[in-house]
């Protein structure tokens, strides 16, 4: 018989923590992984080497409908291929980040990607996605759903130990200010909608979110 669903919804702004959380609930409680940000890298990463017009929503939108996304699930290795190639450590350069927010506000790309994270949740019934708009538009019945906000100036600190010294303290903190300031187009982050969880993990380490999440399934899975 096949297991009962279990979707867990985790939305958040960058460097809240999200992609840790979630890999690492999944992987505990073996559940598959979908990062939805990923696909809206994919896509930008396809628009980059197409040299697709990235002031063109309707450029943009036909090379998105062409785009053969392949979204590996493992929490473990999550592997992103776009027509073949694998991104997975493409779709994570700077030059990505810096336009992938063009992508993003473009509503008929939002509306073709929603559709195939739909697809990807409901063919695996259990699952933990993470992004922007999970708890709201993608998937709000969702067993759980997390809104996981920290504190800017943690939210940099951990950008910094991320990188490792590879950018100055300067270009740190514009990229997640700037980054903060062109999402909020597609998603506003405070009250978290009706039915959903706010999670601040300022002041919480990695295991100590996680532990926090697995408690909060519905069901004592934890
Ligand atoms: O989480 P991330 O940095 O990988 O997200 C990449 C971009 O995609 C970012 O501009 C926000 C956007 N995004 C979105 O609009 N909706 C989602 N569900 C996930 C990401």
């Amino acid at each position: 018989a096949q297991a009962r669903e279990l979707v867990i919804a985790i939305d958040g702004p960058s460097g809240a923590g999200k992609s840790s959380t979630a890999r690492g609930v999944a992987a505990r409680l073996g559940l598959d992984y979908l990062d939805t940000g990923a696909m809206y890298r994919a896509v930008s990463w396809a628009c980059m080497v197409d040299d697709v017009d990235m002031t063109s929503p309707d450029a943009m939108l036909e090379r998105a409908r062409g785009a053969e996304l392949l979204m590996g699930l493992d929490p473990t290795d999550p592997r992103v291929t776009v027509d073949g190639h694998d991104v997975t450590a493409a779709i994570r350069e700077p030059v990505i980040a810096d336009r992938v927010s063009a992508v993003a506000r473009v509503i008929p790309i939002r509306e073709l990607l929603t559709g195939r994270m739909r697809n990807i949740i409901a063919a695996s019934g259990r699952i933990v996605a993470e992004g922007r708009d999970v708890t709201t538009v993608v998937w709000p019945t969702a067993q759980l759903r997390l809104l996981m906000v920290a504190d800017p100036v943690e939210r940099i600190a951990r950008r910094e130990a991320e990188l490792a010294g590879a950018a100055g303290h300067e270009r740190v903190v514009s990229s997640i200010v700037d980054r903060d300031r062109k999402d909020s187009t597609v998603s506003r982050f405070g009250t978290p909608a009706e039915g959903v969880t706010l999670l601040d993990t300022t002041r919480l380490g990695l295991d100590e979110v996680i532990a926090a999440v697995i408690a909060m399934v519905p069901g004592s899975l934890g």
